[in-house]
């Protein structure tokens, strides 16, 4: 059989031995009335991880930047962020059918939104635009390559603008391995805050929203109106505890092991202008003439790679990718560099 090595996205990930032997046992309730004990020892260590009041379980990061929008903003406001995040582009403008938003897109290139033009876009209200009602952030920033944010610049941006800060964590525990600054750290500037079990942590599904229990309880109203409450969902929060307890720290592999692979792509494309330095965290998104071409002929050959754009190639690894494996790609991209 031919080898295949997986860097579509970290999604792929299988949850581990010992996370389906704690769903197998995790003792459960009816969510529904709060009754569920794994869910709730897990909402209460996700809220405590991250310095909030309270969190809200939910099947999916969608659903919980979904439920941000929703308890942050009144319909026809204007959230404010970088042109490129899941919020704004990956969601099937799921945040103007749900919450009735429209977004002032900022230039995110860098990873970062520039702070000068957020402030414009908010004082902007004062020349008879509409009401900014939030800032949406992500971190790490999944288009820029996984680029975690200075706490700096988030502490900035949270001085700058005095609207509440929605906080897109889908990888954020990324980013506190490779930049040492903790969760409740970065939670702090922010209102509310989504971190995903299913991505690096390798949990089969479930993402959190945190912030002020005011507002938490508002997003249960909206989970629900989502479709989204579930009932004995301890069968689920069983696997995100594991990943807590286990797939947290080493994610410093997958960051070392993206590294090995953002210099192969340097060095066999170094038509893209691929900077390895910049990969920091577990993912390589490089520029390519024809993105499609090149994840075809990568799939030929037994490597799975995806497209953010007809000339945006992004490669991810997670748990499932070996040194090995790496070294399979690494004879491959040999390979279509000599063709
Ligand atoms: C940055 C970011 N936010 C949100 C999501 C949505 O998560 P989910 O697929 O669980 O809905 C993703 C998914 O890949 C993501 O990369």
């Amino acid at each position: 059989m031919t080898r295949l090595v997986d860097l579509r996205s970290d999604t792929v990930t299988q949850p581990t031995a010992a996370m389906r032997e704690a769903m197998a046992s995790a003792p459960v309730g009816d969510d529904g009335y709060g009754e569920d004990p794994t869910v709730n020892t897990l909402e209460a260590r996700v809220a405590a991880l991250l310095g909030k009041e309270a969190a809200v379980f939910v099947p999916s990061g969608v659903m919980a930047n979904q439920m941000a929008m929703r308890v942050l903003t009144h319909p026809g406001d204007v959230v404010v962020a970088g042109a490129n995040q899941h919020v704004v582009d990956f969601e099937m403008g799921a945040s103007a059918r749900n919450a009735s938003i429209q977004f002032a897109l900022v230039d995110d290139t860098s990873g970062r939104l520039d702070l000068d033009r957020v402030v414009e876009i908010v004082g902007a209200e004062a020349d008879h635009r509409a009401h900014v009602g939030a800032v949406a952030v992500e971190n790490t920033h999944m288009p820029s390559g996984g680029t975690p944010w200075a706490l700096d610049d988030l502490e900035a941006l949270a001085r700058a603008v005095d609207r509440p800060i929605h906080l897109d964590g889908a990888r954020l525990f990324n980013a506190v391995v490779a930049t040492g600054v903790s969760a409740a750290a970065y939670a702090a500037p922010v209102t509310t805050v989504m971190v995903c079990l299913s991505k690096g942590l390798a949990a089969p599904v479930g993402s959190l929203l945190a912030g002020p229990k005011d507002l938490m309880d508002r997003a249960r109203v909206e989970r629900k109106r989502l479709g989204g409450a579930m009932r004995q969902a301890g069968v689920l929060a069983a696997a995100g505890l594991v990943a807590l307890d286990t797939m947290v720290e080493r994610l410093a592999e997958d960051h070392a092991r993206a590294r090995r692979l953002a210099d192969l792509v340097a060095g066999t494309f170094p038509e893209s202008g691929y900077d390895p330095a910049s990969c920091r965290t577990n993912i390589v998104v490089f520029t390519h003439p024809d993105a499609r071409a090149l994840v075809g002929a990568l799939a030929e050959r037994g490597v799975l790679a995806g497209t953010l754009a007809a000339r945006r190639v992004r490669l991810v690894t997670h748990v499932g990718v070996s040194d090995d494996d790496l070294e399979h790609v690494a004879g491959v991209f040999d390979d279509l560099a000599r063709r």
